[in-house]
């Protein structure tokens, strides 16, 4: 079984997909990773987000793998393990802006793909459900306001010291809602057969004992 989690950042996707995962005895793909640490190789050979060709042409030359250490997936941008310096901001924003060319989606969507072919897998990302696993068995469509998200990603920053300022957080989060909702190619949108799952007013156990239950109706 496949189980495929799609929704805008910031939404808990990936927290909730690692425990299910854990639960379920599944392997956990992280997509967005693969396409930062794309983005990540872009920023560091300094090449603009807005020259389509260069970026297409860089990303037909690099190796994106992924691994699993300990339970936790590494990404392997050539070779090199970059799970550390993808979470920056920076990184999210490029990602979010390169992941519209086809060139950068062809390349990823093909190895994703291929992983899911291996094992059971819950994958998540913008079009897992709609163009990578068009037939997953479960598909969840998870979502939260965009000010629940930023409150959040606010709490996160603000543990980690980091000075930050939560109207600028939410009118990121919103321009890349926008970004990822309004691309030309696979944008994100819930599919036909998708769950939504709203977690703005819930915690992360509801939601899992949510889509848990989803699981047991689809077996
Ligand atoms: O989920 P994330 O924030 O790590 O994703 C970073 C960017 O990558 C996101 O803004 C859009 C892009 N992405 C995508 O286009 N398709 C996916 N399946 C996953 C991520």
């Amino acid at each position: 079984m496949n189980i495929a989690i799609d929704g805008p950042a910031g939404a808990g996707k990936s927290t909730i997909a690692k425990k299910l995962a854990k639960d379920l005895g599944y392997i956990y793909v992280d997509t967005g990773a693969m396409y930062r640490a794309m983005a990540l190789y872009f920023l560091e050979q300094g090449i603009s987000a807005s020259d389509e060709a260069a970026v297409s042409a860089a990303a037909d030359g690099i190796d994106i793998s992924i691994r699993y250490e300990g339970g936790q997936q590494q990404v392997l941008l050539n070779g090199t393990d970059v799970n550390g310096k993808i979470r920056r901001e920076e990184v999210g924003n490029m990602a979010s802006v390169t992941s519209a060319y086809p060139a950068v989606r062809k390349k990823l969507v093909l190895l994703q793909q291929k992983i899911a072919k291996t094992a059971d897998v819950i994958m998540d990302g913008r079009d897992i459900g709609t163009c990578v696993l068009p037939d997953a068995e479960v598909k969840i469509y998870l979502t939260a306001s965009s000010l629940t998200r930023a409150k959040r990603r606010y709490g996160e920053l603000a543990e980690k010291g980091e000075e930050c300022d939560l109207y600028s957080i939410r009118r990121d989060i919103e321009e890349r809602d926008y970004r990822d909702m309004h691309r030309k190619l696979s944008p994100l949108r819930q599919a036909d057969d998708a769950v939504l799952v709203d977690s703005s007013e819930l915690g992360i156990d509801e939601v899992v004992e949510e889509i848990l239950k989803i699981c047991r109706e689809r077996q």
